[in-house]
């Protein structure tokens, strides 16, 4: 039998892709379910989209690093994820680096969303590399997570021109409309895949 594909999903900001993948599943787009929401920032966006969804979402104290998370909160958000019996992570806009023990926890469980056509852009605000770095194109890649920062096989990417006159704001609004897109029909291959395997 068919069930939905159990998510969990990380994510420190505002939470659009969070919501444009919620939304997918209550139009019946997307055979899926979210099982619970983490984010490492207390009263993000995020958490607010979870309780308009009435998902459970809850906020993860970071500890004392700034760009990762210490072993032991690792092994606190495992916990969270295997008793919510996650089977897919989404990192939606997860803005920590994911290590031990999580990657072995959800080996090619680990999905991310990236503001850039990888390999070219990885890092923070890839969006504003892309227009200092003078392009034309650039776009949103979903990826596996590996220890290798934005380094894991490609999912799936969209290409976004780069208008005259853009802005970081104008360029960043227009890539996020296609991770829109991108991020739940990459979503609904993998949840095709685990279905084919059941
Ligand atoms: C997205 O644009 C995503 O690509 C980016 O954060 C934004 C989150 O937006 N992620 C990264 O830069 C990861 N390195 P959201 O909270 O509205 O989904």
């Amino acid at each position: 039998m068919k069930r939905p594909l159990r998510l969990g999903v990380l994510g420190s900001g505002k939470g659009s892709n969070f919501r444009a993948i919620v939304e997918k599943i209550v139009d019946g787009q997307l055979d899926a379910e979210v099982r619970i929401v983490i984010s490492d920032v207390d009263n993000s966006g995020i958490l607010k989209v979870a309780r308009d969804f009435k998902i459970p979402g809850l906020y993860v104290c970071p500890g004392r690093f700034r760009t990762r998370l210490e072993p032991e909160i690792e092994e606190n958000i495992v916990r969270l994820l295997q008793e919510a019996q996650v089977e897919l992570v989404i990192l939606a806009g997860f803005m920590r680096i994911v290590k031990q023990p999580l990657l072995s926890a959800f080996p090619r469980r680990i999905i991310n969303i990236h503001p850039s056509l990888l390999p070219k852009f990885p890092g923070l605000e890839a969006w504003k590399q892309a227009l200092a770095a003078g392009e034309r194109v650039t776009g949103c890649t979903v990826h596996y997570v590996e220890a290798a920062v934005d380094a894991g096989e490609i999912l799936g990417a969209k290409t976004v021109p780069i208008l005259l006159g853009d802005t970081p704001e104008s360029l960043h609004a227009r890539i996020q409309q296609s991770e829109h897109v991108l991020v739940p029909a990459v979503i609904a291959e993998i949840a095709e895949r685990f279905h084919r395997r059941a």
